[in-house]
């Protein structure tokens, strides 16, 4: 007898992915495609973002093809681009886009991103009622995902977006490495962590055994810095082995004496289609302050592209297939304009269909460290934050060589 016709046969659904690249994205892919085929859609892979349905369209076929989610990045590969006018273009592409969306018969797009993605996303569905599904990703984790963590009775709004825990792992790791050539030089370590406005991915490095960390949410004024340079020569002197770790986010924002403000240290001034400068540098500058002002040796060591690049991890994968779950959902239902979203920090085993949600994709936005998670007088993560991480990312590493060589005394003395 000839099976009969699954749901969505005759229908296609095509996945794009925008913005950053993280290791959890070909997972998404990946896991979309996997259960989209089940309930019957052929599903497409629109290559580099919003630009694959520009022009005469760069369209792929994932439907019967094998697939790799493990592997880090995007196979459909990504880009920053802007459906709708902005000031580094001003020409509104949305015609050729819906164009494409009706040349190639796409009947559901699911558009992997974070806020500027699945703006763009939203608009569409906003303004042309295109049928948008967004999917949550970013490696700074500061997409509005209304992830609730409950700490000590205690509810923090949390946020937790594929491509974090895998990021948070990675710089973990980094940081933990670090200690040893801190330790050899004696030297203090400033490691710089990517995340944009917000400090969710610099705190993993304090999970790694950094002993203090900058976030761009507490700007650094002159008075600030006097007291944080304070601080880090008692912690460093203070310390067995006359070693330092700083966890700073690129995106912190240091007092400037020439313009005598507040900025954030830009790599490049040039502005992408979303309005975003590239940031870049803050690290070498606190460094290069330490030493003038503590004599303290200090080294600056941007961390960058290591916590976006390789394998995704368990967690990650994990929560990419838990929340495409969600996805077909949402499809089943014919539920547009929503992003899947896990409902409360979990465990790995919990990870679960039932513990996930859908937002409205009007509702997103960014959202910034809570100031439950940063300790503003001491700067350092709090035990809220660490509680958080390490249900994403289980138990802190640390190196550790504890050593007590008796000192040699020439008999001559
Ligand atoms: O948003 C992800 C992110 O990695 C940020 O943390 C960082 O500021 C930015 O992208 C850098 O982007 P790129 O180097 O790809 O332009």
């Amino acid at each position: 007898m000839k099976p009969k016709n699954k749901l969505f046969s005759g229908k296609t659904l095509a996945i794009l992915t925008g913005g950053g690249d993280t290791p959890a994205l070909n997972s998404s892919i990946e896991s979309i495609r996997n259960r989209a085929s089940l309930i019957g859609y052929k599903v497409y892979g629109i290559r580099q973002g919003w630009k694959g349905l520009l022009g005469d369209g760069d369209i792929l076929d994932l439907t019967h093809q094998p697939y790799d989610g493990w592997y880090g990045g995007t196979a459909l590969r990504s880009s920053r681009t802007n459906p709708f006018p902005s000031k580094k273009n001003t020409e509104n592409r949305v015609p050729q886009i819906l164009r494409n969306i009706e040349r190639y018969k796409i009947d559901v797009l699911v558009s992997i991103g974070g806020d500027d993605t699945n703006g763009a996303a939203k608009r569409l569905y906003e303004t042309e009622g295109i049928p948008v599904i967004g999917f949550p990703k970013t490696i700074d984790n500061d997409l509005r995902t209304r992830t609730m963590h409950d700490y000590k009775g205690n509810k923090i709004e949390g946020v937790l977006c594929p491509g974090f825990p895998s990021a948070a792992k990675g710089v973990m790791e980094y940081a933990a490495n670090l200690r040893t050539t801190a330790e050899s030089h004696s030297r203090i370590i400033v490691l710089e962590v990517m995340g944009r406005d917000a400090g969710w991915l610099t705190g993993s490095a304090c999970f790694g055994g950094a002993e203090m960390a900058l976030i761009p949410e507490i700007e650094m004024t002159k008075e600030r810095i006097e007291f944080f340079l304070e601080s880090v020569k008692e912690r460093y002197m203070s310390s067995p082995k006359k070693a330092l770790i700083i966890a700073v986010s690129e995106g912190v924002r240091w007092f400037n004496p020439e313009s005598n403000t507040t900025e954030v240290v830009c790599a490049s001034s040039e502005l992408d289609e979303y309005g975003h400068r590239r940031f870049g540098g803050v690290s070498g500058v606190i460094a290069s302050e330490i030493f003038h002002k503590l004599k303290i040796e200090a080294r600056a060591q941007i961390s960058g592209y290591y916590a976006r690049s390789g394998v995704c991890r368990n967690y990650d994968r994990r929560l990419t297939m838990t929340l495409a779950d969600k996805v077909v959902d949402l499809l089943l239902r014919e539920h547009y304009g929503q992003m899947p979203v896990i409902n409360k920090i979990v465990n790995y085993q919990e990870l679960e269909e039932f513990n996930t949600t859908s937002i409205d994709m009007g509702e997103i936005g960014n959202k910034c460290l809570p100031e439950e998670y940063y300790d503003t007088n001491k700067f350092c993560f709090t035990d809220a934050y660490i509680d958080f991480v390490s249900h994403i990312i289980g138990k802190p590493r640390f190196l550790e060589f504890n050593y007590d060589f008796p000192v040699v005394i020439p008999e001559d003395l």
